[in-house]
């Protein structure tokens, strides 16, 4: 019997969180770690779903049809749409973790200043692990500084119900390279054999390679 590809879900970039009219809060998420975790997984025969963000750059020429999203809200809409038909989600994007309480409609004036009150976003990565079938695994990302990264990724790993997370330390973000470690929710911890600084396709290649037995297996039950 052929078994059917892999379907990867991927997320990436930032999000942008409306203010007003014609402002937003953002983060300098290039979107292009997650861009090449859905490259690899292509290259690997996998099928691969990318989720992209408002980055200020066409994505590479395999993803111009990709779905978009702007707010944490849009990309949850999307995620609810698309989980439940992909066997893994790898969430790469930098998900904005505030957002304003309210969107003023029209543009709001300098001469008035401005004092925003911001509430916290949904934690979509740990809704999707909430959501997640048996037969479905669940990669998030940490991003926090290196003096407290490992002890962090662990606590995310356990608290979103992940079955794996890339540690990665602030550095990365909207950098060419990552150094980057994955943490797996059965204690193992693992890094690319080059170790330190690696371009983010080469990191993608070494991620998605790593992951292809641990997904064979939990599609198999
Ligand atoms: N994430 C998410 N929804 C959010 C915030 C983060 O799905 N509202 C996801 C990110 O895509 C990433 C993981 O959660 O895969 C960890 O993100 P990170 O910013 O490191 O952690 P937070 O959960 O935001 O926690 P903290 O702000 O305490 O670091």
């Amino acid at each position: 019997m052929t078994r059917r590809p892999i379907r990867v879900l991927v997320t990436a970039g930032p999000t942008h969180e409306p203010i007003d009219a014609v402002r937003y809060l953002a983060n300098r998420s290039s979107g292009r770690m997650g861009e090449a975790i859905a490259d690899s997984a292509l290259d690997s025969g996998m099928e691969a779903t990318l989720l992209l963000g408002p980055i200020p750059r066409e994505p590479g020429s395999r993803w111009r049809t990709s779905p978009r999203f702007e707010s944490c809200e849009d990309l949850r809409r999307l995620l609810a749409a698309e989980w439940p038909r992909h066997d893994c989600l790898i969430m790469a994007a930098a998900v904005a973790d505030f957002r304003p309480v309210s969107i003023s409609p029209g543009k709001l004036r300098r001469r008035e200043g401005l004092e925003l009150a911001l509430e916290s976003t949904p934690d979509l990565l740990a809704e999707a692990a909430a959501l997640r079938r048996p037969d479905q695994f669940i990669v998030g990302f940490a991003l926090a500084p290196e003096a407290e990264l490992a002890p962090s990724a662990r606590e995310k790993l356990a608290s979103k119900r992940l079955d794996a997370i890339v540690a990665n330390p602030l550095e990365t973000m909207d950098a060419p390279t990552i150094r980057g470690t994955l943490h797996l929710a059965d204690g193992r911890t693992l890094t690319p054999p080059q170790g330190g600084r690696l371009p983010k396709a080469d990191f993608a290649r070494w991620l998605i390679e790593t992951l292809r037995p641990l997904l064979e297996d939990r599609a198999r039950g």
